[in-house]
């Protein structure tokens, strides 16, 4: 039953991982046995994530790159299949927010926005898939949101960005699941990190989200630990193309 989960061995990209959901992923893949490759734009930040999980006894290495940049993206894949392996599980994890009503929404800010979450899930994964594709292995899991299915004002090209992500998951599910490549998402409800700092220091959010949870809660990204581990392991090598949402219930109730 343990060898359906276990990860031990396999090589684990998570870009976005220097902190927050992306960092608590890595840490539960590393725990489960995977080799853990920590991602960002910022060096020094993912040199104290990286301490955090070495301290654990996590095999882990970092690896500096701007979703958005096709050039650094092969650079640094390239760099990472020579010196570590062939990477075995990646996590589209990386991503940004900004507020504004959409008919206000700066056009720079759309793009990077848009170009974060979509374009560069869809840029990480074409390099990386290449050599799944040789190697006819892979997982690749897209950190989709509730955002995937519902809108919610001042949040346009997150919500257009993030619904792009779930067919963007199918799309790469149809196109490479005969190369023995499952391709996933997990759509988390609210969770706690720095991207949601301001809402829960928002108490009337605070007090509505709880009121539209059924659990009545925020998650605790620990909590998305298992559905990532589960999409990453030989658990999950007939499930493709498919959105776990780890969401207290929300997209369940009206
Ligand atoms: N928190 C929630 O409740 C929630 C709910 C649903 C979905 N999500 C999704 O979960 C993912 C993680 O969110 P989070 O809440 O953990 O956010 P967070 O705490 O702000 O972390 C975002 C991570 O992404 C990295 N990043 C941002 N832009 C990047 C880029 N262009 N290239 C590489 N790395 C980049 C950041 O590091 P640097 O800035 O140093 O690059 C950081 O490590 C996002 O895709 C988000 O949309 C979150």
């Amino acid at each position: 039953m343990n060898n359906l989960f276990t990860l031990q061995g396999k090589i684990a990209l998570i870009t976005g991982s220097s902190r927050g959901l992306g960092f608590t992923i890595a840490k539960g893949l590393g725990l489960a046995g995977a080799i853990v490759i920590l991602n960002g734009r910022n060096e020094n930040a993912l040199k104290e994530a990286k301490q955090k999980l070495i301290n654990l006894n996590i095999k882990c290495y970092c690896s500096t790159f701007d979703v958005i940049s096709a050039n650094e993206i092969d650079k640094q894949i390239t760099l990472i299949e020579k010196e570590i392996g062939q990477i075995d599980i990646l996590v589209n994890n990386a991503g940004v927010q900004a507020r504004a009503p959409l008919e206000n929404f700066e056009e720079t800010v759309w793009n990077n926005i848009i170009n974060t979450h979509l374009t560069g899930a869809f840029l990480v994964s074409k390099r990386v898939a290449k050599s799944m594709i040789s190697n006819n292995y892979g997982k690749i899991i897209n950190i989709c949101s509730l955002m995937s299915e519902i809108g919610r004002a001042s949040i346009a090209p997150y919500t257009a960005a993030k619904g792009g992500l779930k067919n963007l998951t199918k799309a790469m599910a149809v196109e490479w699941a005969k190369y023995n490549i499952q391709i996933n998402g997990i759509g988390p409800g609210y969770f706690l990190t720095e991207m949601t700092k301001n809402l829960m220091e928002d108490q009337d959010f605070d007090i509505w989200l709880k009121k539209r949870t059924p659990a009545g809660r925020w998650g605790d990204p620990e909590e998305l630990v298992g559905a990532a581990i589960f999409l990453a392991s030989k658990a999950s090598s007939f499930v493709n193309g498919q959105i776990i949402y780890v969401d207290g219930g929300i997209l369940a109730s009206i």
